[in-house]
């Protein structure tokens, strides 16, 4: 039987070990934990999502507060268009945080960045332009295209100078969505360097209605597999969601796949950035806790622990200091349904908002506990401490596990010193 070290990723001159640390926003797939991909010969993600909260907590950088002044006047105003990302400081900032990665980067592995098209940040195709082309100049070795179907991004970037030498990839749900993107990227006389393929039991939002559970990734993996055959095209295919352990990777890679993509079981690392206490909560989780809702004003549905404080919190809307989710035209369905309850309860000190979550307060705060679907199986990678608290793993020893593991075991780490 084979392990995925039988395996290696071909990206261009790079022969990777098969294995890509998902990308998790908000700076939950941090700089750590991404470079420790690397240094083990895999591919590990930062993301851009929230780029100036980010940048704050870890570069000392006063954006968010910046923004708040500029904009504090319109705290109470229902009408949030005027409050727009300044260019310039979306580029500082993501040169900052990329540049601040690319710097400490050790081994023989890649750093790509997660850039998510549904963060529309009231302008979605200037903001988004300035994202990918920062994250360029800053020198990531790739952008892995997320939460949208991306139809205009590779257009957005086909006069940068590293447009065709540096790692671009897209994450799609199903072979349609790869079908269009391919379409309607043609002109730019640029193929993807890999497709992610994530199905339904992903974490964060997903590329599926509520009907999700209806279907499966390997099957959704073997289509797509077989339109790039049908095309003659040599794209890299790496499936995520679900794979949990080294065995269930290897079976992907057996079948086709050139690596898999994996988030949950690094979310109870040391390196991640979710604070030790909601690492507990998603030890904790059983199969019932977890479920997928539609509160994020996205529009995707996303899976969460049911425990999150974010749900049917009621927070007044911080567009003025975030606003990452206001569209086009300065609109967020939670500013809606958040306005709708305080007209209903006008007496209420506080309302609560059951339908949308404030996703950037929220999600800068640690209280959507956005997770993957075998979130109740991490219990079973760790040892349980005297206090009934769970230990907290190494994202060394579970890159190594995923690389190794064989007959779908899962290596315990070593228990820590008392
Ligand atoms: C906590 C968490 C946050 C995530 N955030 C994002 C994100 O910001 N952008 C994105 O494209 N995918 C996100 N994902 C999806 C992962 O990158 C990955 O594709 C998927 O979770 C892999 O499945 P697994 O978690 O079962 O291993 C997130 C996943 C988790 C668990």
């Amino acid at each position: 039987m084979k392990r995925v070290d039988d395996f290696r990723l071909q990206l261009g001159k790079h022969e990777l070990v098969p294995i890509m640390i998902g990308g998790m926003g908000v700076d939950i797939s941090t700089a750590d934990l991404a470079l420790e991909a690397a240094r083990l010969g895999g591919v590990g993600h930062i993301s851009d999502a929230m780029i100036k909260t980010v940048t704050d907590r870890r570069y000392q950088t006063k954006y968010v507060k910046e923004k708040l002044a500029l904009y504090k006047y319109n705290a109470l105003n229902e009408d949030k268009s005027p409050v727009k990302f300044d260019l310039g400081k979306i580029a500082e900032a993501t040169r900052l945080h990329v540049a601040g990665t690319m710097e400490r980067k050790r081994g023989s592995g890649l750093v790509f960045v997660n850039c998510m098209e549904k963060l529309t940040m009231n302008a979605p195709k200037e903001t988004l332009k300035v994202r990918m082309t920062a994250a360029l100049d800053a020198g990531i070795d790739g952008i892995t295209l997320a939460a949208g179907l991306h139809l205009g991004s590779f257009a957005l970037i086909e006069d940068h100078p590293r447009f065709r030498d540096a790692k671009l990839g897209i994450i799609v749900s199903s072979v349609r969505a790869l079908q269009l993107f391919l379409k309607k990227t043609a002109r730019t006389n640029r193929l993807p360097d890999f497709v992610v393929v994530e199905g339904p039991l992903a974490g964060g939002h997903l590329g599926f209605g509520m009907d999700w559970a209806q279907y499966d990734l390997a099957t959704i993996v073997a289509e797509v597999i077989q339109f790039l055959k049908n095309e003659h095209l040599d794209i890299p295919v790496i499936p995520a969601g679900g794979i949990f352990t080294g065995s269930d990777a290897a079976a992907f890679l057996e079948n086709g796949a050139a690596a898999v993509q994996v988030a949950t079981r690094f979310t109870v690392a040391k390196e991640c950035g979710l604070p030790e206490k909601v690492q507990q909560e998603y030890f904790k989780a059983s199969e019932e806790d977890i479920e997928v809702n539609q509160i994020s004003p996205t529009g995707y549905p996303m899976r969460m622990l049911k425990g999150s404080p974010a749900i049917g919190d009621g927070i007044r809307p911080n567009c003025e200091a975030y606003g990452y989710l206001l569209d086009a035209n300065g609109k967020c369905s939670y500013v809606t349904a958040y306005n709708r309850e305080v007209a209903a309860h006008p007496d209420a000190r506080k309302v609560s908002v059951m339908d949308k979550t404030c996703l950037c307060t929220h999600m800068r705060n640690f209280d959507l506990w956005t997770c993957g679907h075998l979130t109740y199986r991490l219990k079973d990678t760790t040892h349980k401490r005297a206090d009934g608290s769970y230990q907290i793993l190494s994202a060394e020893h579970v890159f190594k596990d995923y690389q190794f593991s064989v007959d779908q075991k899962l290596a315990l780490p070593e228990v820590e010193a008392a």
